[in-house]
């Protein structure tokens, strides 16, 4: 009987150990209420996500796991999620940290984010969750070809029920379109469309991992303006000024266009011909600039526009053809700032570059994106300050009068968007005595010069003299 007793003993301390090992954070939460907003008015698609979580076993619980399908991963180009604190009045938002995480029993490729909470919540307590996602490239145009004359059209692939490893009691989504033509949806009952908006849902007692595909498809004529590569250089230079010079690589990833273009129609009927291609963008820069240039291949482009105010200047870029789906146009940007906007000191004594990351185009994706950034000579123990994760590396760029070179600082990004247009710092110490190196060597190369001379005229004259 004794051995019945501890082996039935054994075997429920068993089963315990193994529920607390296998109850990993998936069952611990459920989803009391989730609503997604999908906006898809532009070519960058933006999912607001508010979830009210509840934990719902006994131990605390300090993260909340985000699921994406594949595909949808690999489009991410931000991840970000908030929490209200405070009642009513004083509400006000922290953003908590979010990371990508992996789970070994992920079902069909599933992958994750997780967003750590600011204390663990306990059993039956429940959180409301702020979360922004960003996606790129997930517009598909079709038809893929379009001519001058149509406009055009593309699909939108999601589930109607919200991917997740919790079980959601309550959801809804609604998804904005950027007008009333709408070729078709797929129906998920209850849906409905009304004007510019879809709604899937409410839908209720949804198990983990259940999933719904629906395709949109709808008329979206924005600017699909695409930078494939921009390369940016901020040379800093102690003498006065920050240069920064731009090569852009832009593209049109829209329909493609068929058919040949005709500017006579373009110009003549600007509301019904081209309607998805664009002619112009606008380039945000700082407010002080100075000796601003925009050039491609062949030159000068003169039809740019500086407007400048106290608080930023804008450049409007116009390249010499308008750019319809597929095609490319590649130029380059230059400007000076004042150094003293740009450059300050920091309290242990380095200096640091306080600059915008990102891409100063609006509504732009950047599929690759360079930053590198030219230290004054002299300069050393460099380090980076940027609020998302970039590959980092460092070079070195010799100019004329450098003696040893200038460190630069090279940061590289995928899939940037205007929401990464946020400073960030790159931090060096600076031995002063190297800001006269170049006109110390000035000096010594004019010194050796007319020694040279002198000793030239001393020789020329001793021969003339010897030779009377
Ligand atoms: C995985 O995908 C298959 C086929 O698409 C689907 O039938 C199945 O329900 C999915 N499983 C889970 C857990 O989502
Ligand atoms: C283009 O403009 C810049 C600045 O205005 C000037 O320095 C440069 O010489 C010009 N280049 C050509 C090819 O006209
Ligand atoms: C960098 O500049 C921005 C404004 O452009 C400012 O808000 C921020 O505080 C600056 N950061 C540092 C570390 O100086
Ligand atoms: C870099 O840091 C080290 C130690 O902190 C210091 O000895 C060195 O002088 C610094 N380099 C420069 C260029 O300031």
């Amino acid at each position: 009987m004794a051995a019945v007793t501890f082996s039935l003993v054994i075997f429920s301390l068993l089963l315990l150990v193994k529920a607390s090992s296998s109850s990993l954070p998936a069952d611990h939460l459920q989803i009391l209420h989730a609503e997604r907003q999908i906006d898809l008015t532009s070519h960058i698609v933006r999912v607001y996500l508010t979830l009210k979580v509840e934990n719902i076993r006994d131990a605390p619980a300090s993260e909340v796991l985000l699921a994406f399908p594949p595909a949808q991963f690999d489009r991410l180009a931000l991840v970000k999620a908030a929490i209200a604190v405070g009642k009513k009045k004083k509400k006000s938002y922290v953003t908590l940290e979010v990371n990508p995480t992996e789970r070994p029993d992920a079902p069909n490729g599933t992958k994750y984010y997780a967003v750590s909470l600011l204390k663990p919540l306990a059993k039956g307590e429940s959180t409301t969750l702020e979360i922004l996602y960003i996606l790129t490239h997930s517009l598909e145009p079709f038809p893929v070809e379009i001519s001058q004359s149509e406009s055009q059209l593309v699909y939108y692939h999601d589930s109607a029920i919200i991917l997740s490893p919790y079980h959601v009691k309550e959801q809804a989504t609604l998804i904005k379109i950027p007008s009333t033509k709408v070729e078709s949806f797929t129906a998920v009952q209850p849906s409905d469309r009304a004007g510019t908006e879809l709604r899937y849902g409410p839908y209720e007692d949804k198990h983990p991992y259940s999933y719904s595909p629906v395709i949109i498809h709808f008329e979206n004529n924005n600017p699909f303006a695409v930078v494939e590569e921009l390369v940016r250089e901020i040379e800093i230079s102690h003498w006065g000024s920050v240069q920064v010079t731009e090569h852009y690589k832009l593209a049109h990833a829209g329909a493609k266009h068929k058919g040949v273009f005709s500017r006579v129609e373009y110009q003549s009927r600007p509301t019904a011909s081209g309607v998805s291609s664009f002619k112009h963008l606008l380039a945000e820069l700082p407010p002080r600039v100075h000796s601003v240039y925009y050039r491609d291949d062949i030159g000068n482009i003169s039809s740019s526009r500086l407007r400048t105010n106290l608080k930023k200047s804008e450049l409007l870029i116009e390249p010499r053809y308008p750019l319809f789906g597929g095609w490319k146009a590649t130029f380059v940007i230059g400007y000076g700032v004042p150094l003293q906007d740009f450059l300050f000191e920091s309290a242990v004594g380095a200096r640091y570059l306080n600059y915008s990351f990102g891409c100063p185009l609006a509504d732009t994706v950047v599929d690759k994106l360079t930053i590198k950034v030219v230290l004054p000579e002299g300069s050393g123990n460099a380090s980076v300050k940027v609020p998302f994760t970039v590959d980092q590396r460092s070079e070195t760029k010799y100019s004329y009068l450098d003696v040893i070179g200038r460190t630069v600082v090279v940061l590289e990004k995928k899939n940037v968007i205007p929401e990464h247009n946020v400073p960030f710092q790159v931090l060096y110490n600076f031995n002063p005595v190297s800001m006269l190196a170049e006109p110390l060597m000035l000096a010594s190369a004019f010194f050796l010069f007319f020694v040279t001379c002198i000793a030239y005229l001393h020789i020329d004259l001793s021969i003339r003299k010897s030779n009377p």
